[in-house]
C-alpha cells in the first residue's frame, strides 16, 4: 500500500509550534519533487522531542556530573590474582565457548557514525587499516568472526548498524566483497534514526534549501533500531541470547571474547563492559564509575579534571577504568528496555556542520563548531541493568582505535600498536624479530585471525613462520 503524502499545512503548524518555521524559508522556490522530499523529512521527525531537547540541553546545557557521589567502579583484572579467580576464569572461558558453540551469541557493530574527525568520505568500516594487506576494518571483524566460527563449528550471526547516510554504501561494499567469506544470510544490516542538528539558539540547520542537516541519533539509538528493524525478533528466532556489541573503529577488537561473555553470563548480568586502565587522566575514553552506587560511564568531556587526575596513595589514577566501548547485552534486557521506549538521556555534542546561512541561502563551511548534535549513548543503559560485570582488556592486544587523521588514535598509531603487538606475540613464541636501536620492530608484521587469535596460537604454529629480515614485511594467515 502506498502511504499518502504528508499534509503540508499541518507540518507548517507543527514547525511553528516548535519554533522552527524557518525550515520552509525556500519552500516556494522549490520544484515539486524537492518540496515533497522536504515535507517527508519534516514528517519523519518527532518535533515535540526536538523542542524538549532544545529547551533542556541546547539552550540550557546542564552538567550531569555530581562529583561528590562518584566512586571508582570495581572490575575483574585481566590476569587473575589468585587461584579462586583463575578457576572462575576457566569456568567463564568454558561457558563463553559453550554459548558460542550453541549459536547463542551474536556480534553487533555500531557503524552509523559520521567519521567526521577522520575525514573519511565513505563508511568508516571501509577504511583500509591493516599494516601489510591494507584490509578494511569490516574485513578485520569478518575474519575474526570466521576464525571463531571454525573453532566452534557453526555460523555466528553478525548485525551491522548503519545510518541512512551510509547504509547503501555499506551494504554495497559488503556485497561487492562477498561478505568477506561470511554467509549473506548471517550478516544483517539496519539503519539507525536521525535527528536534526541545531544551532546554539536551537534552530534546526538546513543542509540545502530542500533538506535538513540530519545527524545519526547516537549509538544509544541502536537499541530502538535493533527493535524497529526486526533484528531483535530475528535474534530471538535464531536462539541468540547474548549480543556482543562493539564499535567500528578498532581493528584489534576482540568482538567475541569467551572469558568476557562467560563472566557476564555466569553473573547473570544484563549488560557488561570491558575496560582498560587509562593511560593518563585525560585519555579520551569514558570512565566507569559508581554514581550513588549505580554503575555509570562518564564521558571524557564530562569528567571534571580534578576527578580525572585524582590519585590513590600509591600514585595510580583513582578513576582509572577507561571504557573501550565493548559490551555484552542480554537480548531480553534490550527487549525489557523497550517497555520504557528504549529511552536514554540525550547528550549535546558541539560539532562543525555545513549549513545554509539564512535568509541568504549561502552554504557555510564553519571552521569552528556551530551546531549541537543530539545523541544518546549505549552506556547510559548500564544504570538500568540489574547486574553488570566489568572485565579488564589487554591494551596492547585489543585496543588500537582509529579516530582522527593524525597523532594519538590515528591510522598510523593504530598500525604501530598492531605491529608492536604482533612482534610481541612472535617473540613470546621464540621467533626472532629484528628491532631498531630504539626497540621499535624493524619489520612490518600482520597476523590474520585465521592464523592466531591469541599469542598461544602463534606458539603452536611457530614452525610455519619464516625468518624475518630487517626492513621486511610478513603476513601470517
Ligand atoms: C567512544 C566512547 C568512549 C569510549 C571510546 C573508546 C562515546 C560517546 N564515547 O568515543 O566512551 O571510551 O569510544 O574508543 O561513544 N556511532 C554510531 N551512531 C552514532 C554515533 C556513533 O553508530 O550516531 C558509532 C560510531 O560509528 C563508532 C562509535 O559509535 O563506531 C563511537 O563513536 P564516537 O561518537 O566517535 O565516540 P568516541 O569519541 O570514539
Amino acid at each position: 500500500m502506498m502511504s499518502s503524502p504528508p499534509d503540508h499545512a499541518r507540518l507548517r503548524e507543527q514547525l511553528a509550534a516548535a519554533g522552527q518555521e524557518h525550515i520552509y524559508t525556500f519552500y516556494n522556490s522549490l520544484a515539486t519533487a524537492e518540496r515533497d522530499r522536504l515535507d517527508a523529512q519534516v514528517a519523519s521527525i518527532d518535533w515535540s522531542l526536538v523542542q524538549e531537547l532544545v529547551e533542556t540541553i541546547v539552550k540550557r546545557p546542564r552538567s550531569c556530573v555530581r562529583p561528590g557521589t562518584l566512586e571508582p567502579a570495581p572490575y575483574f583484572p585481566h590476569h587473575p590474582a589468585d587461584r579462586e579467580t583463575e578457576e572462575k576464569y576457566r569456568l567463564a572461558h568454558r561457558r563463553g565457548e559453550e554459548l558460542l558453540r550453541q549459536g547463542k551469541v551474536a556480534a553487533f557493530v555500531v557503524a552509523g557514525g559520521q567519521g567526521t574527525r577522520l575525514g573519511c568520505p565513505g563508511p568508516k568500516g571501509t577504511l583500509p587499516v591493516t599494516p601489510v594487506r591494507s584490509k578494511p576494518l569490516f574485513q578485520c571483524f569478518a575474519e575474526f568472526i570466521r576464525a571463531w566460527e571454525s573453532r566452534c563449528g557453526r555460523a555466528i550471526a553478525f548485525y551491522i548498524m548503519t545510518s541512512p547516510a551510509n547504509h547503501a554504501a555499506t551494504v554495497a561494499f559488503w556485497t561487492q566483497q562477498r561478505y568477506f567469506g561470511l554467509g549473506d544470510d548471517q550478516v544483517m544490516f539496519f539503519p539507525q534514526a536521525m535527528l536534526p542538528a541545531v544551532d546554539f539558539a536551537g534552530k534546526v540547520l538546513l543542509e540545502s534549501p530542500a533538506s535538513l542537516a540530519l545527524c545519526p541519533n547516537g549509538h544509544g539509538g541502536s537499541l530502538l533500531a535493533l527493535h524497529k528493524s526486526g533484528s531483535l525478533a530475528d535474534m530471538a528466532r535464531r536462539g541468540i541470547e547474548q549480543i556482543s556489541y562493539f564499535q567500528v573503529d578498532n581493528p584489534l577488537v576482540r568482538c567475541l571474547d569467551p572469558v568476557f561473555i562467560g563472566l557476564h553470563d555466569l553473573a547473570a548480568a544484563d549488560m557488561s563492559s570491558k575496560m582498560l586502565p587509562k593511560a593518563c587522566g585525560k585519555e579520551k575514553v569514558g570512565t566507569f564509575c559508581l554514581a550513588d552506587g549505580k554503575l555509570t560511564v562518564i564521558e571524557y568531556s564530562d569528567l571534571p579534571e580534578a576527578l580525572a587526575e585524582q590519585r590513590c596513595p600509591d600514585g595510580t589514577l583513582r578513576f582509572s577504568a577507561g571504557s573501550i566501548a565493548l559490551h555484552v547485552l542480554r537480548r531480553d534486557f534490550v527487549e525489557r528496555l523497550g517497555a520504557g521506549g528504549f529511552a536514554l538521556p540525550y547528550h549535546r555534542a558541539e560539532k562543525k556542520v555545513s549549513c545554509l546561512d539564512l535568509p541568504s541561502g549561502r552554504l557555510l563551511h564553519p571552521a569552528q563548531p556551530n551546531a549541537v548534535k543530539l545523541e544518546t549513548f549505549i552506556f547510559d543503559a548500564l544504570p538500568l541493568a540489574r547486574r553488570s560485570i566489568i572485565y579488564e582488556a589487554d591494551r596492547q592486544d585489543e585496543f588500537a582505535p582509529i579516530k582522527q587523521l593524525e597523532g594519538v588514535d590515528s591510522l598510523r598509531s593504530s598500525q604501530e600498536i598492531t605491529v608492536a603487538r604482533n612482534a610481541a606475540w612472535l617473540e613470546a613464541a621464540g621467533v626472532k624479530v629484528p628491532r631498531q636501536p630504539d626497540g621499535v620492530p624493524d619489520c612490518v608484521i600482520e597476523i590474520a585471525p585465521s592464523f592466531a587469535l591469541y599469542p598461544e596460537d602463534v606458539r603452536r604454529r611457530k614452525h610455519q613462520i619464516p625468518p624475518l629480515s630487517p626492513g621486511g614485511s610478513i603476513y601470517l594467515a
